[in-house]
């Protein structure tokens, strides 16, 4: 994804005025709340404790069509499950969030709090009880969603012309879609909405804006297969040029993305006041990532991007995905996460301009064991941006502060640092048509053998 870029060392901005002070860091996690054993109202039920939760935390995944097939919105559903659903919860694996809490807050967070996680254990361990359906209230929202988008269609509508039947020699299909949105002056995306054809294959979407002078590579890659679209993986398959900004820009880069998106993911505007702007001459490629199981086999989709773009007279500032790489290095086959040969680190040095961050989107391949990136001041003082104790391949996406960070080392600047952990062991390879591949050396690229070490910030001025 995105090679060739501001790799190591390359100096972006610093801004002296902005003092803000940096988010509180890794603080320590609240303990886990227990449950209370004296509380007259007893032990968590169904009706006025876990039911609240699970819909507003779980069904708009677990529901009919969604991609957690089973539903978990009756007592029914949910009570043979009492114990499964305590562990995944227990555990934090469901539901499916990436970023450790107590680094920095993020917007439309799926975390569940320590007090939310106790009551699922509390439920399970105390037989499951139903309660009265009387103690109900209807979810409290969390303060932190994004502004809602207009339901009508976006201003630039994404969607291939015909359904598409994935691969089905492949448990995991990566497919791109090339799309012409026919711009005649440049325009700034402020929102987007990605809604799956079909939730129950469709596992990310990562949408991108490749520009005039790289559609002959784009060109060739589509030729090279039959059908609409090509195979790709990880990035859109064509390696960006860049360049000086004009017109105002920061940096020209021919390819870049527009938006990442997982299941669950919230349609909603960019952060306030910021665009990603697009070319006219460009084409849209729209990267599906079809996950095929059993039940799924023989299903197709048709997915479909709104965009949503600034007035032309509003004053939007630019912001685009920032990447931040280390490309030079290996992974010796068989290093497990504790191995030193297998931590791979991208250092970037900001200096120059002044920049906020509203975001970050951490990226690996399947090897990848935990990424975490912060920014160091130049009195050493680390600010923890995004840190992913176990990362997933499938449940990656772009993810936007509550605050934007700003630098705050004045002319020295602060060092961004990207840190990425790697499990190499055979027991940690992929399957290809039902095998466990045998472990070889990583190193950059865009296969699925291959591995990457990267982040994106999501920056404007
Ligand atoms: C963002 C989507 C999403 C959300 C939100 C989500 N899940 Fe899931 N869940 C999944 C997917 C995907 C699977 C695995 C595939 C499947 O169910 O078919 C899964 C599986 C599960 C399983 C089955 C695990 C197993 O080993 O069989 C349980 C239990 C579960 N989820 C509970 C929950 C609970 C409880 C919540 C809310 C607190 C929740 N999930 C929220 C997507 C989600």
């Amino acid at each position: 994804m995105v090679p060739d870029v501001t790799t190591n060392d390359v100096t972006i901005a610093d801004a002296t005025s902005d003092m803000q002070s940096p988010a509180p860091d890794a603080t320590t996690p609240t303990d886990v709340v227990a449950a209370d054993v004296t509380a007259p109202t007893g032990d968590p039920t169904w009706w006025r404790d876990i039911k609240p939760i699970a819909d507003q935390m779980c069904n708009n995944c677990h529901s009919a069509g969604g991609i957690g097939s089973m539903p978990l919105s009756t007592y029914e559903q949910a009570r043979p499950l009492a114990r499964v659903i305590a562990n995944q919860v227990r555990n934090r694996i469901m539901p499916p969030w990436m970023p450790r809490e107590g680094c920095r807050d993020m917007r439309d967070s799926r975390a569940l709090t320590d007090a939310e996680i106790a009551k699922f254990v509390a439920w399970e361990a105390a037989g499951a009880p139903e309660g009265n359906m009387a103690d109900y209230r209807a979810p409290m929202p969390r303060g932190n969603t994004t502004r809602p988008l207009p339901s009508t269609p976006g201003d630039i509508v994404i969607q291939p012309s015909e359904t598409y039947l994935p691969n089905q020699r492949l448990t995991d299909d990566y497919h791109c879609f090339i799309m012409d949105p026919a711009l005649t002056t440049t325009r700034d995306v402020v929102g987007v909405r990605v809604t799956p054809g079909n939730a129950r294959i469709v596992h990310h979407v990562i949408l991108f804006e490749v520009r005039e002078r790289s559609l002959a590579d784009l060109q060739r890659l589509d030729d090279a297969e039959p059908g609409p679209g090509y195979t790709c993986y990880g990035g859109a398959g064509v390696s960006p040029q860049v360049r000086p900004g004009t017109d105002g820009d920061l940096v020209d880069m021919s390819v870049q993305m527009v938006v990442g998106w997982a299941p669950g993911g919230v349609p909603g505007y960019l952060p306030v006041g910021t665009g990603i702007r697009l070319k006219p001459g460009s084409r849209l490629v729209m990267q599906v990532h079809y996950n095929i199981q059993g039940s799924t086999r023989g299903m197709n989709d048709r997915s479909r991007v709104d965009l949503f773009l600034a007035d032309p007279s509003a004053s939007t500032q630019q912001a685009f995905w920032l990447p931040q790489a280390n490309q030079s290095f290996t992974v010796p086959a068989g290093a497990g996460p504790m191995d030193p040969r297998a931590t791979v680190v991208a250092n970037f040095r900001n200096t120059q301009l002044p920049v906020r961050i509203f975001g970050v989107a951490p990226h690996m391949h399947t090897r990848g064991h935990s990424i975490r990136v912060e920014a160091i001041n130049n009195a050493g003082a680390s600010t923890c941006l995004v840190d992913v104790p176990r990362w997933d391949f499938h449940w990656q996406q772009g993810f936007f502060f509550q605050t934007p960070y700003r630098t705050t080392s004045g002319m020295m600047g602060d060092t961004f640092r990207t840190t990425c952990v790697y499990d190499n062991r055979p027991e940690n390879q992929p399957f290809v048509d039902g095998m466990q591949v045998a472990p070889r050396d990583l190193s950059w690229g865009e296969g699925t053998h291959d591995e990457m070490c990267l982040n994106f910030f999501y920056v404007s001025l």
